[in-house]
Protein backbone atom coordinates (compact mmCIF):
# COMPACT_ATOMS: atom_id res chain seq x y z
CA UNK A 1 0.00 0.00 0.00
CA UNK A 2 1.44 3.63 -0.69
CA UNK A 3 2.65 5.59 2.40
CA UNK A 4 0.26 8.63 3.37
CA UNK A 5 2.50 11.52 2.48
CA UNK A 6 0.27 13.79 4.57
CA UNK A 7 -1.25 17.33 3.28
CA UNK A 8 0.94 19.07 0.68
CA UNK A 9 3.04 21.69 2.54
CA UNK A 10 3.34 24.92 1.07
CA UNK A 11 6.65 26.47 0.27
CA UNK A 12 7.64 29.02 3.00
CA UNK A 13 10.63 31.59 3.55
CA UNK A 14 11.81 32.77 6.49
CA UNK A 15 12.94 36.54 6.80
CA UNK A 16 15.79 36.87 9.94
CA UNK A 17 18.26 39.58 10.80
CA UNK A 18 19.61 38.06 14.23
CA UNK A 19 18.92 35.56 16.63
CA UNK A 20 16.63 33.20 14.83
CA UNK A 21 14.99 31.67 17.75
CA UNK A 22 11.75 31.73 16.53
CA UNK A 23 13.63 30.57 12.82
CA UNK A 24 14.57 27.13 14.91
CA UNK A 25 10.80 26.59 16.50
CA UNK A 26 9.38 27.27 13.02
CA UNK A 27 11.69 24.99 10.84
CA UNK A 28 10.83 21.84 13.69
CA UNK A 29 7.45 22.79 13.27
CA UNK A 30 7.99 22.16 9.70
CA UNK A 31 9.01 19.16 10.37
CA UNK A 32 6.17 17.47 11.90
CA UNK A 33 3.61 16.02 9.49
CA UNK A 34 0.78 17.66 10.03
CA UNK A 35 2.55 20.59 9.90
CA UNK A 36 1.24 23.12 6.78
CA UNK A 37 5.03 24.68 5.60
CA UNK A 38 7.78 23.66 4.58
CA UNK A 39 11.03 26.14 5.12
CA UNK A 40 12.74 26.07 2.08
CA UNK A 41 14.38 29.04 1.99
CA UNK A 42 16.01 31.57 4.83
CA UNK A 43 16.87 35.12 3.68
CA UNK A 44 18.36 37.73 6.17
CA UNK A 45 20.23 41.30 5.55
CA UNK A 46 22.39 40.30 7.78
CA UNK A 47 25.71 37.93 7.08
CA UNK A 48 26.49 37.81 10.62
CA UNK A 49 22.98 36.94 11.70
CA UNK A 50 23.65 34.08 14.03
CA UNK A 51 20.24 32.25 13.22
CA UNK A 52 21.86 31.42 10.22
CA UNK A 53 23.26 28.71 11.83
CA UNK A 54 19.85 26.87 12.06
CA UNK A 55 20.03 26.71 8.33
CA UNK A 56 22.88 25.06 8.14
CA UNK A 57 21.62 22.44 11.33
CA UNK A 58 19.01 21.36 9.59
CA UNK A 59 20.21 21.93 6.00
CA UNK A 60 17.51 24.69 4.90
CA UNK A 61 19.59 26.96 1.98
CA UNK A 62 19.59 30.61 2.91
CA UNK A 63 20.62 34.01 0.69
CA UNK A 64 22.11 37.22 2.28
CA UNK A 65 21.26 40.24 0.63
CA UNK A 66 23.11 43.62 1.24
CA UNK A 67 20.59 46.28 1.89
CA UNK A 68 23.18 49.33 1.16
CA UNK A 69 20.36 49.59 -1.83
CA UNK A 70 16.72 48.67 -0.59
CA UNK A 71 15.37 49.00 -3.91
CA UNK A 72 17.92 46.47 -5.35
CA UNK A 73 18.16 44.02 -2.67
CA UNK A 74 13.69 43.68 -2.96
CA UNK A 75 14.07 43.25 -6.87
CA UNK A 76 16.60 40.14 -6.20
CA UNK A 77 14.32 38.87 -3.25
CA UNK A 78 11.44 39.08 -5.16
CA UNK A 79 13.04 37.29 -8.42
CA UNK A 80 14.46 34.39 -5.71
CA UNK A 81 11.05 33.90 -4.38
CA UNK A 82 9.17 33.85 -7.40
CA UNK A 83 12.21 31.59 -8.67
CA UNK A 84 11.34 29.16 -5.90
CA UNK A 85 7.36 29.16 -5.81
CA UNK A 86 7.69 30.48 -2.03
CA UNK A 87 3.66 30.88 -1.12
CA UNK A 88 4.17 32.13 2.64
CA UNK A 89 6.50 34.40 4.04
CA UNK A 90 7.22 34.29 8.01
CA UNK A 91 8.92 37.58 9.21
CA UNK A 92 10.73 36.62 11.92
CA UNK A 93 12.65 39.40 13.69
CA UNK A 94 13.68 40.81 10.01
CA UNK A 95 14.89 44.58 10.76
CA UNK A 96 14.22 45.97 7.68
CA UNK A 97 11.16 47.44 6.55
CA UNK A 98 9.61 45.75 3.52
CA UNK A 99 8.49 48.79 0.54
CA UNK A 100 4.97 49.08 -0.27
CA UNK A 101 5.52 47.61 -3.63
CA UNK A 102 7.13 44.18 -2.07
CA UNK A 103 4.04 43.89 0.07
CA UNK A 104 1.96 44.35 -2.65
CA UNK A 105 3.13 41.51 -4.63
CA UNK A 106 3.15 39.04 -2.11
CA UNK A 107 -0.69 40.55 -0.84
CA UNK A 108 -1.83 38.36 2.15
CA UNK A 109 1.22 35.92 2.20
CA UNK A 110 3.41 37.78 4.66
CA UNK A 111 2.76 36.94 8.42
CA UNK A 112 4.87 38.60 10.94
CA UNK A 113 5.64 38.41 14.49
CA UNK A 114 5.62 41.21 17.04
CA UNK A 115 6.48 41.06 20.52
CA UNK A 116 3.28 43.23 22.64
CA UNK A 117 -0.01 43.08 22.54
CA UNK A 118 -0.36 44.68 19.22
CA UNK A 119 -2.11 47.28 18.35
CA UNK A 120 0.17 48.97 21.43
CA UNK A 121 3.49 49.16 21.38
CA UNK A 122 4.71 49.00 17.77
CA UNK A 123 7.87 49.61 16.90
CA UNK A 124 10.98 49.04 18.78
CA UNK A 125 11.67 48.53 22.11
CA UNK A 126 8.72 47.22 23.09
CA UNK A 127 9.21 45.25 26.39
CA UNK A 128 10.95 48.93 28.09
CA UNK A 129 7.63 51.07 26.80
CA UNK A 130 5.06 48.42 28.39
CA UNK A 131 6.93 48.13 31.65
CA UNK A 132 7.22 52.32 31.83
CA UNK A 133 3.58 52.47 30.87
CA UNK A 134 2.73 49.95 34.45
CA UNK A 135 1.60 47.15 32.08
CA UNK A 136 0.14 44.82 34.09
CA UNK A 137 0.14 42.45 31.34
CA UNK A 138 2.00 42.55 27.79
CA UNK A 139 3.08 39.62 25.31
CA UNK A 140 3.10 39.02 21.23
CA UNK A 141 0.98 39.09 18.58
CA UNK A 142 1.11 37.20 14.82
CA UNK A 143 -0.30 39.26 11.63
CA UNK A 144 -0.64 39.69 8.17
CA UNK A 145 1.87 42.35 6.89
CA UNK A 146 0.10 45.14 5.47
CA UNK A 147 1.94 48.41 3.98
CA UNK A 148 1.87 50.29 7.65
CA UNK A 149 4.25 49.22 10.22
CA UNK A 150 2.71 46.35 12.71
CA UNK A 151 -0.61 46.85 11.51
CA UNK A 152 -1.81 44.26 9.13
CA UNK A 153 -4.63 41.91 10.58
CA UNK A 154 -3.99 40.21 14.28
CA UNK A 155 -3.89 35.89 13.73
CA UNK A 156 -3.14 35.05 17.53
CA UNK A 157 -1.74 36.87 20.43
CA UNK A 158 -0.58 35.51 23.89
CA UNK A 159 -0.90 37.88 26.99
CA UNK A 160 2.02 37.74 29.36
CA UNK A 161 1.84 39.25 33.09
CA UNK A 162 4.56 41.80 33.75
CA UNK A 163 5.64 41.18 37.47
CA UNK A 164 7.17 43.62 39.45
CA UNK A 165 10.53 42.53 39.11
CA UNK A 166 10.52 41.83 35.47
CA UNK A 167 13.50 43.93 33.64
CA UNK A 168 13.27 44.40 29.95
CA UNK A 169 15.27 41.36 29.77
CA UNK A 170 12.93 39.39 31.40
CA UNK A 171 10.34 40.43 29.98
CA UNK A 172 11.54 40.01 26.84
CA UNK A 173 12.61 36.09 27.62
CA UNK A 174 9.57 35.24 28.75
CA UNK A 175 7.36 36.35 25.98
CA UNK A 176 10.32 34.74 23.26
CA UNK A 177 9.29 31.69 24.70
CA UNK A 178 5.91 32.60 24.20
CA UNK A 179 6.68 33.45 21.07
CA UNK A 180 8.15 30.07 19.98
CA UNK A 181 4.43 28.25 20.48
CA UNK A 182 2.41 31.21 19.11
CA UNK A 183 3.98 31.39 15.40
CA UNK A 184 3.32 27.66 14.65
CA UNK A 185 -0.13 28.14 16.04
CA UNK A 186 -1.13 30.92 13.97
CA UNK A 187 0.29 29.40 10.70
CA UNK A 188 -2.28 26.57 11.59
CA UNK A 189 -4.87 29.09 12.33
CA UNK A 190 -4.03 30.84 8.90
CA UNK A 191 -4.39 27.37 6.60
CA UNK A 192 -6.96 25.15 8.76
CA UNK A 193 -9.03 28.00 10.04
C1 LIG B 1 11.33 38.56 18.46
O1 LIG B 1 11.05 39.11 19.72
C2 LIG B 1 10.29 38.98 17.45
O2 LIG B 1 9.01 39.16 18.01
C3 LIG B 1 10.82 40.32 17.00
O3 LIG B 1 12.21 40.14 16.94
C4 LIG B 1 12.62 39.12 17.86
C5 LIG B 1 13.37 38.09 17.07
O4 LIG B 1 13.94 37.10 17.88
N1 LIG B 1 10.21 40.72 15.76
P1 LIG B 1 14.62 35.81 17.22
O5 LIG B 1 15.65 36.33 16.22
O6 LIG B 1 13.54 35.00 16.57
O7 LIG B 1 15.27 35.08 18.37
Amino acid sequence: MAQSTGPKKRRCAVFISGNGSNLKSLIRFSKKKNSPISIVLIISDNPKAKGLKFGKIFKVPNKVFSYKNKIIAEKKIVSIIKNKQIELICLAGFMKILSKDFIKNFKGKILNIHPSLLPKYKGLNTHQRAISNSEKYSGCSVHFVNAKLDSGKIILQKKVKISKADTAKSLGKKILTQEHRLYPKAIMKVFNP
